[in-house]
């Protein structure tokens, strides 16, 4: 069956453009393998967009993000834009297009591949337990978009605040997802908060176990304060499978997840919403220091194309042709500098677009 689908581009910042190319590249060919015809759109963001129009997520990019099935980016940010007001840096694009779009649910998966274990920073006989959880984080809500938030004068002095806030439906449905997510793995979920300080994270834990005990018993449920998580996941990352948690805890814990597995420049990421389309990205910056010089790693744009393809278009197939094909690229040798080691075969960006696209 022919089914055509459209997909919105956006390159952002610094590597954007080249490891998105490359997703593409891997994209097209997995969709015309299967007999799928897709269409592609670009758009601007980030500070690609505040260059082009003064603005971090023009109107148009948010219509032809809303008009598309899935959307498709690279990364966004860079030096040239850290001096602007924080109103127009290239970071609001991108949580602007999460509001816009209603992606309440972010999946950020952090797994260990046994071609790239030695590359992870935690001791051997700890990695040898094995590493592949997923942090199902909040992403439009909490301390992130909650008002009031201000910098202003309180008694002759400059004051800053912002609003820690979850009202209980938003709970409910990250909630849901994260078991829904548990019961494709390996059946367990640990709700991470901070409920001995934070009545936010009181309700929190309360509305988790509501909706475990409700719909979900399947599911082991267990719950850790975030400072403890956080150590947990250098002790002993193999006792998670899928990690529930708010937007600021899963942005400090998803970063930690994925940096210990060594190779930040292989994980990829989706954020969902309740209907309309997911948006893919690599969880990586946009490395201006080395943009425009084809040494980026296309593999987390890559798979991070694999996560649209299941996810975003229903393609399971589809996805996994493109996952086998990335691990057949590194079980024949080929390494970008980032995940190079001794023995193996240094390639650069576009090279390894085209070894995955020839495993196809
Ligand atoms: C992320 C990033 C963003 C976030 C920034 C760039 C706004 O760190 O996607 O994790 O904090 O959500
Ligand atoms: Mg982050």
């Amino acid at each position: 069956m022919t089914m055509e689908k459209k997909i919105c581009l956006l390159p952002g910042d610094g590597i954007g453009p080249e490891i998105l190319a490359e997703g593409v590249r891997v994209l097209r060919a997995a969709a015309e393998k299967a007999g799928h015809s897709f269409s592609f759109e670009e758009a601007l963001i980030g500070g690609a967009a505040i260059d082009a129009t003064g603005s971090p997520l023009p109107a148009e990019t948010v219509a032809k993000c809303k008009a598309s099935d899935a959307v498709f980016l690279a990364a966004v940010g860079g030096p040239k834009w850290d001096g602007l007001d924080p109103k127009i840096r290239p970071e609001r694009g991108l949580l602007g297009i999460r509001k816009e779009l209603g992606l309440f649910a972010n999946l950020r998966p952090a797994l260990m591949l046994p071609e790239l274990a030695g590359a992870c920073l935690l001791r051997p006989e700890v990695a040898a337990k094995g590493l592949d959880l997923i942090v199902v984080r909040e992403l439009t809500g909490d301390i992130y978009f909650g008002e009031p938030r201000a910098i202003e004068m309180r008694n002759g002095l400059r004051t800053g605040y912002n609003t820690m806030i979850y009202n209980e439906e938003e709970i409910r449905r990250i909630a849901r997802v994260a078991f829904e997510t548990a019961r494709q793995r390996r059946k367990r979920v640990c709700s991470v908060e901070k409920s001995n300080v934070l009545e936010t994270s009181r309700l929190w834990k309360q509305v988790v176990i509501e909706v475990h005990d409700a719909d979900y018993a399947d599911i082991e449920l267990s719950h850790l304060y975030v400072d403890n998580a956080a150590m947990q996941l250098v002790r002993d990352p193999s006792q998670f499978d899928v990690i529930l948690t708010g937007n600021i805890f899963g942005d400090i814990l998803s970063d930690e997840a994925s940096v210990i597995t060594g190779s930040l420049g292989m994980l990829p990421s989706a954020s969902m919403g309740a209907d309309g389309p997911g948006l893919f990205e690599p969880i990586h910056g946009s490395a201006p220091d080395i943009a425009g010089q084809d040494k980026a790693n296309p593999l987390a744009t890559i798979l991070s194309a694999a996560m649209l393809l299941r996810l975003g278009l229903h393609m399971p197939d589809e996805a996994d042709m493109i996952e086998k094909a990335v691990r057949k690229t590194l079980q024949d040798g080929y390494r970008t500098g980032d995940i190079m080691e001794p023995g193996k075969t240094l390639v650069g960006c576009r090279e390894m677009g085209c070894r995955v696209e020839e495993r196809l």
